[in-house]
């Protein structure tokens, strides 16, 4: 990375915490923090554009409709910022790329290059382990969900709309979501540290459980 691709990472830093701050939603500036640390693991162990995939972990959030009311206004907002940090035509459509086919919702759209790879592993591993553990319980009290109802169990194939807005418990969205990553992960750095963080969820669910009947 030269200087001046360094200077716009942190001018990005910069501009990306400004929004994402007080975030309310689990996608705060903390969690693009770990996405840009798990990034740069899996970066280092592979040959790819590096400057690419820190620039497309910093801005993976900012144009979402979780997080703005106004997703055509955020990409404007985002291509001029790009544009007047002089970042190459080229550039802002490859980090565009990479922002827009991650996201898990969007279920298994071929991702577009090998840095998108990296950058959606770097997203979903925040999604799992001790973390992701955290995250999920704070996004179901946000919504007033329950932690468990031993009577309610994880749908299958859920639309768009379904897995966005229809009530769950946060120990179904284990079982529909976060349990299902680590087959997902795209690099070999990514799925060994999935591993890592599936085991220990596995491991909090059998002692939850175990709990909940009374029995540890
Ligand atoms: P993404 O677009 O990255 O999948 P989401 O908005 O779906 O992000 O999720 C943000 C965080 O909240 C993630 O950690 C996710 O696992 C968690 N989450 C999303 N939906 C639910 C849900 N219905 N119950 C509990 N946690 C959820
Ligand atoms: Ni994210």
């Amino acid at each position: 990375m030269n200087e001046r691709e360094q200077q716009v990472i942190q001018n990005t830093e910069k501009f990306v915490h400004r929004q994402l701050v007080s975030e309310g939603s689990g996608h705060d500036w903390w969690h693009i923090q770990r996405v840009v640390n798990n990034a740069r693991q899996i970066a280092d162990t592979v040959d790819i554009d590096k400057w690419i995939v820190e620039m497309a972990a910093l801005l993976h959030d900012l144009i979402d409709d979780k997080v703005t009311h106004d997703v055509t206004g955020s990409r404007q907002d985002l291509m001029k910022w790009l544009e007047d940090q002089r970042v190459s035509e080229q550039q802002i459509d490859h980090i565009f790329a990479i922002i827009d086919t991650i996201s898990f919702k969007h279920g298994y759209k071929t991702l577009l290059s090998r840095e998108a790879e990296v950058v959606q592993d770097a997203d979903r591993l925040d999604a799992i382990g001790a973390i992701g553990i955290a995250r999920s319980f704070t996004y179901a009290g946000s919504k007033g969900h329950l932690i468990h109802h031993p009577e309610e169990s994880p749908r299958d194939n859920m639309t768009e709309d379904e897995y966005r807005y229809e009530t769950n418990t946060a120990i179904n969205h284990f079982y529909e979501k976060l349990l299902t990553l680590k087959e997902q992960m795209n690099t070999a750095e990514g799925y060994r540290m999935a591993e890592k963080r599936h085991q220990f969820m596995e491991t909090y669910l059998e002692q939850f459980y175990a709990e909940w009947d009374g029995k540890s």
